[in-house]
């Protein structure tokens, strides 16, 4: 697995390929697909996830719905399927109104899927060209030789270019100020287990995984020198919706006075929030925290309270970086 060689989705000659993330690491099965219907299917089973992978595969999807032809009442259909499959992570909807928005302003009669796959194309490369600002934002994080420790999975499997918190790791160790990371394994689902170990091997990070609740004890004995995430969300006060779990993480840095970090690209901040409370936090079904367990161990129809995401209140973040700048509280993004 040292190859850099890979690709999580991309547009190819009429045709949307994605990388199935659900089978990884043990299977890397390539899906080719012309059906928005498909795409909108693998976002909601995490086939396709991340916040910005999301948008950028539902404006790839939005485009190819109308492959067959553009009718109004079909392009709407495919917007509302799509902007239903996940709830939380802002940039499925901002890229979506971004290719309506697009499309109303097209004449009636250049409405097609020719014009609209070039809008989707340019968020594809927008994304990847913003995954590089961030990285080299976030460069500054790094003191010296550093000891990070992340949660759930924000690099090429989550976006359109090397990541996001993912990204600014990869490029402060290719310059020599990352040591090694801690990936916590992202219970229910593991997306640091399975995604961020593969990715961290793929580009020869030297990594140790951890069970999410070993954070407590490496922070504590002074193991970490700071912890970066994703977010699938971001209010315009900095309160920051990210994989269940981050806020957990947030309070044991600033207990134990080691600075949280957040990188997202700025399409994750959401104007129209001004806080926690504006943030809608999706629930998955109890099926989701058994389904890595032996079937045979009998589990059924057990309550659960599972919930995809939780909020990190912006007082709790040492600083959030996206491809425009680093901010720091009190957050001010316009
Ligand atoms: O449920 P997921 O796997 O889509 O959740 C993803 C996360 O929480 C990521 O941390 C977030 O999307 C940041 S992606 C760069």
């Amino acid at each position: 697995m040292k190859s850099d060689n890979w690709f999580s989705l991309k547009y190819s000659d009429g045709e949307v390929v994605f990388l199935d993330q659900t089978k990884l690491p043990a299977v890397e099965d390539y899906v080719h697909t012309q059906s928005y219907l498909r795409i909108a299917e693998a976002i909601k089973r995490l086939e396709i996830r991340g916040a910005p992978l999301i948008g950028i595969a539902a404006a790839y999807a939005l485009a190819l719905s109308v492959k067959q032809g553009y009718s109004q009442q079909l392009f709407n259909d495919s917007y509302l399927t799509l902007a239903s499959t996940r709830p939380t992570a802002v940039n499925l909807f901002n890229c979506l109104n971004r290719m309506r928005d697009f499309c109303e302003n097209l004449p009636e009669n250049k409405r097609n899927f020719e014009n609209l796959i070039l809008e989707a194309i340019a968020i594809h490369k927008e994304d990847e060209q913003g995954c590089e600002a961030i990285a080299e934002n976030g460069k500054k994080i790094f003191n010296s030789k550093s000891r990070v420790l992340t949660h759930c999975n924000t690099g090429k499997l989550a976006t359109g270019g090397i990541g996001t918190a993912f990204g600014v790791i990869l490029r402060g160790f290719e310059a020599g100020l990352v040591e090694m990371v801690f990936a916590d394994e992202t219970r229910p689902l593991f997306q640091g287990l399975r995604l961020t170990s593969y990715e961290l091997s793929k580009s020869n990070i030297p990594f140790k995984v951890i069970p999410d609740s070993a954070a407590g004890v490496l922070i504590r004995d002074g193991k970490v020198d700071l912890v970066i995430t994703g977010a699938d969300r971001i209010a315009s006060n900095g309160d920051s919706a990210n994989k269940l779990g981050t806020f957990s993480l947030s309070v044991l840095c600033k207990t134990s006075g080691i600075p949280f970090y957040i990188a997202a690209p700025s399409s994750t901040i959401d104007f129209k929030a001004g806080g926690f409370e504006d943030i809608p936090i999706e629930e998955r079904s109890s099926d989701e925290l058994i389904q890595y367990l032996d079937p045979d161990l009998g589990f059924k129809n057990i309550d659960s309270f599972n919930p995809s995401f939780d909020v990190t209140p912006a007082e709790n973040i040492s600083g959030i970086i996206t491809e425009k700048g680093f901010y720091t509280y009190p957050y001010n993004f316009s």
